[in-house]
């Protein structure tokens, strides 16, 4: 259940604006691809997280994105709804068309001003880029109210010719400026002397709210947005699981909850109900396919684990001796209940919610479904068991490939056999191959039903508890033409959770493919 607002009278001005870009900066993470039922889904989230702005797409990209920006316009009330336009004409008309049926909508239009970009990039000279910035801004105005208008790589720019752009997009109507660290270049000290120098220099500057956009490359995302926030920012650009652009963009998770338990250092606060963040959390690892790091700050499996004894004595004694914020303050149930064949319905639904998910009808009855059958095969079934059951169900709901059944014969006498069937779009086919191995024969199989040419460039399997019944949780990428597509699956049988991972990708890549097909969506044909 999402929190109320804390009723606190806080100054507004101290207040610091959260911008979520998971969806379009996070979903440029190689690999990260989102179905548009599945943004629908995550703005929800993001929404009831009481996220202030969400970046929701590119609309020019591809019509995939278009859709998904203009359906999330639709559904979102609370929260402004943002889209991407580079400086062009084009992009910004695609853009507002996009966000047309938003209550509040953001066009966030983008050019690049450091010498590096502006020569080999963009190939124009600084005078052609500033008056593109002028007409860019002046242009989404006749959009919206709410412009942002973002110096791409302004970490590397000159100062000077920094503060003449800036100044021309408040001129022009940006309401936002935004100043990305591209390249996760800068420094804390450095980029926060930047927001000091362009507040107390740049005419207009006190009108409009600036704000930080950090990548990861150096580690320094998180360091380097609460910089930017001493040094005079109002808004943060984050991630969930602090995905993005190469290392990713800051996590939301950990600047969210640094300015909770910290917020003293700055005297900033925000308005996220850090309840919802292991759900947020764990929904975008379960559609992306990229799992959370286990020592990761705030939604790793282990945030809250005390291993060793002075650590477990302490934490007995008082929690407050090894912890600095509670598990519940992020949403992370504070018991393991054990849950098994004879748990009902409504202690699964209990149980996820304590877990952070908020199912609607049918995907918890399908949930439930798998917790039996699990349970039937599994004599206890614990939280982790539940979470990789439910991600799983998630990530391959709209799946149009799905595993009917799998036999396979393994044993040191090769070689090893596997007889698949499989439904695709409603339709059973089968298979049956040899291979390397028991996992090669199944990957042969499924490449005969579904024929493919992506290399498989990752397969990981890992225990989900302990115990020789524990399911197996298997992660799987692959790669075609440049896309990269992930997949992840769980299950008792090491080779079935195998298969299911498989597929997912597979489905996955299918979907990026016709996303980015030129002309539109194409289904693939088998
Ligand atoms: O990193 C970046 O510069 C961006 C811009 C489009 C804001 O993502
Ligand atoms: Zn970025």
């Amino acid at each position: 259940m999402p929190q109320a607002p804390e009723p606190v009278s806080r100054n507004e001005s101290e207040r610091v604006i959260i911008f979520d870009t998971t969806m379009r900066d996070g979903e440029q993470s190689p690999g990260a691809s989102m179905s548009l039922e599945e943004k629908l889904e995550l703005s929800k989230i993001l929404e009831d997280m009481r996220v202030d702005v969400i970046e929701a797409g590119f609309p020019i990209a591809s019509k995939g994105d278009f859709d998904a920006v203009n359906q999330i316009a639709q559904i979102v009330t609370e929260s402004v709804v943002c889209g991407l336009a580079r400086a062009s004409q084009g992009d910004i008309e695609r853009a507002g068309e996009a966000l047309r049926p938003a209550k509040r909508s953001r066009i966030h239009t983008f050019i690049s001003t450091s010498p590096v970009h502006m020569k080999w990039k963009l190939q124009m000279e600084p005078e052609q880029v500033l008056d593109m910035v002028a007409r860019s801004v002046a242009h989404a105005r006749n959009w919206t109210d709410d412009v942002e208008w973002s110096a791409e790589d302004a970490t590397r720019t000159e100062r000077d010719f920094l503060r003449r752009c800036v100044q021309a997009a408040i001129k022009s109507g940006a309401t936002t400026i935004n100043i990305p660290d591209t390249v996760g270049y800068t420094y804390p000290s450095e980029y926060a002397d930047i927001f000091r120098d362009l507040i107390e220099n740049v005419p207009g500057a006190d009108g409009v709210i600036f704000s930080t956009h950090c990548h990861n490359d150096l580690g320094l995302a998180v360091a380097n947005s609460l910089a930017g926030v001493q040094g005079g920012a109002r808004q943060i650009e984050c991630a969930m699981n602090g995905i993005g652009e190469r290392a990713g963009n800051a996590a939301l998770e950990e600047v969210v909850m640094a300015l909770k338990v910290r917020g003293d250092r700055l005297q900033r606060y925000t308005n996220i109900d850090s309840t919802q963040i292991t759900r947020a959390s764990r929904y975008v690892s379960a559609i992306t396919g990229f799992p959370v790091q286990y020592n990761k700050a705030i939604v790793g499996k282990n945030a809250f684990a005390h291993e060793s004894g002075i650590h477990q004595d302490g934490m007995l004694k008082n929690a407050e001796t090894y912890e600095i914020m509670k598990p519940e303050d992020v949403g992370q149930g504070a018991t393991n209940l054990v849950m098994g064949k004879h748990s009902g319905r409504h202690a699964f639904r209990e149980k996820l919610k304590s877990l952070g998910y908020d199912l609607g009808q049918n995907a918890l009855n399908d949930a439930f479904g798998r917790f039996k059958d699990l349970a039937d095969r599994k004599k206890h079934v614990y939280d982790d068991d539940i979470i990789a059951l439910v991600d799983d169900a998630l990530a391959s709901g709209a799946d149009r490939i799905q595993v009917k059944s799998l036999r396979v014969i393994a044993g040191t006498e090769g070689p090893q056999e596997a007889e698949l069937t499989v439904i695709i779009d409603g339709v059973d086919r089968s298979s049956t191959a040899t291979g390397d191995g028991p996992v090669d024969a199944v990957f042969n199989a499924i490449q005969q039903v579904a024929p493919h040419n992506a290399m498989l460039r990752l397969f990981q399997v890992h225990a989900v508890t302990e115990g020789t019944d524990a399911q197996a949780q298997v992660s799987v990428r692959l790669e075609e033409d440049g896309r990269i597509a992930t997949g992840q699956a769980a299950d008792t049988d090491t080779l079935t959770a195998s298969a299911k991972a498989y597929i997912n990708a597979l489905n996955n890549l299918f979907a990026r493919k016709e996303k980015t097909a030129p002309g539109g969506r194409v289904a693939t044909r088998f």
